[in-house]
């Protein structure tokens, strides 16, 4: 049972092994996206019963865009199905999207979608759900130390007086828009035990919590579970 006192107000999840549950069905990795899609689906919406605020996707990293030309466009083919076909559903839901990376180098007919959810979604206010694209920890970081810097070179801010806050506030996670708290647990599926780029400033303090599940055969019943370890465990930041 969980209990509802200790909710994490912040989820992130690295979706991760829908190439190998496709591979085992003898499927093409795009029928693993596409099954990893309904099972995000079924994710947001577990979360905001849960009493959830923030859930983090990583959908797509800067890394991604190696991969082949066919499966990179059929995500982005999925996305834009997801947004608009569902867009709908998550206003009705009080669901307000958000984007961490730089999405404008995703294709047009993306980015239009993408633009016009966050445009319909920005008043709601339950669930924040921030799906990660082109998202990478330390291009994030790199634009933020740039932001930075463009302030010292203008004299606006002097070195010594950079502060960890003023590094968040650069962060995707940080600008005003966005406001998500660094996140209390991250997920992460298909057994592999890295972070892989993703939250790297805000998972300073966050609980780990891998599950063997493949993506797509993630549930909110094994959701509950890794809350529920989550839950279980003592977070002491450092102190005693
Ligand atoms: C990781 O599995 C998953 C991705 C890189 C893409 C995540 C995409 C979705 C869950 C569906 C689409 C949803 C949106 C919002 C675009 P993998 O392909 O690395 O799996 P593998 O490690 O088994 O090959």
């Amino acid at each position: 049972m969980l209990n509802k006192e200790r909710m994490p107000v912040h989820v992130a999840i690295i979706m991760d092994g829908n190439g190998r549950w496709a591979k085992q069905k003898g499927l093409p990795r795009l029928a693993g996206h596409n099954a990893g899609m309904k099972a995000m689906k079924k994710i947001v919406d577990h979360s905001d019963k849960l009493g959830i605020k923030y859930l983090t996707v990583y959908a797509f990293s800067t890394e991604n865009w190696k991969r082949s030309i066919a499966e990179v466009t059929g995500i982005f083919k999925l996305l834009v199905s997801y947004v608009n076909s569902d867009l709908k559903e998550l206003v009705q839901n009080n669901v307000r999207v958000k984007i961490l990376g730089d999405y404008s180098a995703l294709p047009e007919d993306a980015v239009r979608s993408l633009e016009k959810t966050l445009e319909e979604t920005k008043g709601n206010t339950g669930l924040q759900f921030n799906i990660a694209l082109n998202y990478g920890g330390r291009d994030e970081l790199r634009r933020a130390v740039e932001a930075l810097a463009v302030r010292v070179k203008n004299g606006t801010l002097q070195p010594e007086e950079i502060t960890e806050d003023m590094i968040s506030a650069e962060l995707y996670t940080g600008c005003a828009d966005v406001a998500a708290p660094d996140p209390e647990l991250i997920i992460r599926t298909s057994g592999e035990l890295r972070l892989s780029n993703f939250l790297l400033w805000q998972s300073a303090y966050s609980e780990l919590v891998f599950s063997d599940v493949l993506w797509p055969d993630f549930t909110p019943e094994e959701y509950e579970k890794a809350i529920a370890d989550y839950q279980s465990r003592e977070r002491r930041f450092g102190g005693r």
